[in-house]
């Protein structure tokens, strides 16, 4: 039976550091979908389907796909036949909401497990939150987002 994997969250956008968890995410299950949150309480720069877009843009692997979802990430899962939820932790500053949240969701629905993934070294300081600042006043972020990305933010803040 082939195992499948949720890796969720709000890719706003995506970066490098989203891509090499998904690429790494392969070593352990058969397919990843990339869950792309609805997320009513934030005000994303992009809109849900351009961080879509972007993310199938970035990685083009034929066991990934990308889909958004609305509602409880344990549901979406059950719904899909997740069985796992991959999330990333890259410094002590991501562990206690990141705790949290795998505790609830295993409360929710005690079959799927979350695990934890450490990215690569020279990624752990990247967030998306970071690569929209830099973009947001002119800095270079080729390095740390798919060529697609760097463009959308160029695009984005032209104005
Ligand atoms: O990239 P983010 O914003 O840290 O991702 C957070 C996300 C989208 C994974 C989380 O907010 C989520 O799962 N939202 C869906 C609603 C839900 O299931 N909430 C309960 C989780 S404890």
């Amino acid at each position: 039976m082939s195992r499948l994997a949720l890796y969720p969250g709000s890719f706003d956008p995506v970066t490098r550091g989203h891509e090499d968890l998904i690429l790494r995410s392969l070593a352990f299950v058969d397919r990843v979908v990339v869950a792309v949150a609805v997320n009513p309480s934030k005000q994303p720069l992009f809109t849900l389907a351009e961080r879509v877009a972007l993310i199938r843009d970035a990685i083009r692997h034929p066991a990934v796909e990308v889909q958004s979802f609305d509602g409880l990430l344990v549901e979406f899962a059950r719904r899909l036949g997740a069985t796992v939820l991959v999330r990333g932790l890259r410094a002590v500053s991501d562990f206690e909401y990141e705790f949290q949240m795998a505790l609830m969701n295993r409360q929710l629905a005690p079959k799927i497990e979350t695990v934890f993934l450490v990215p690569a070294f020279d990624l752990t300081y990247l967030s998306s939150s970071l690569v929209r600042e830099v973009a947001r006043f002119g800095g270079d972020v080729s390095q740390l987002v798919h060529p697609a990305v760097a463009q959308a933010l160029r695009q984005k803040f032209a104005s």
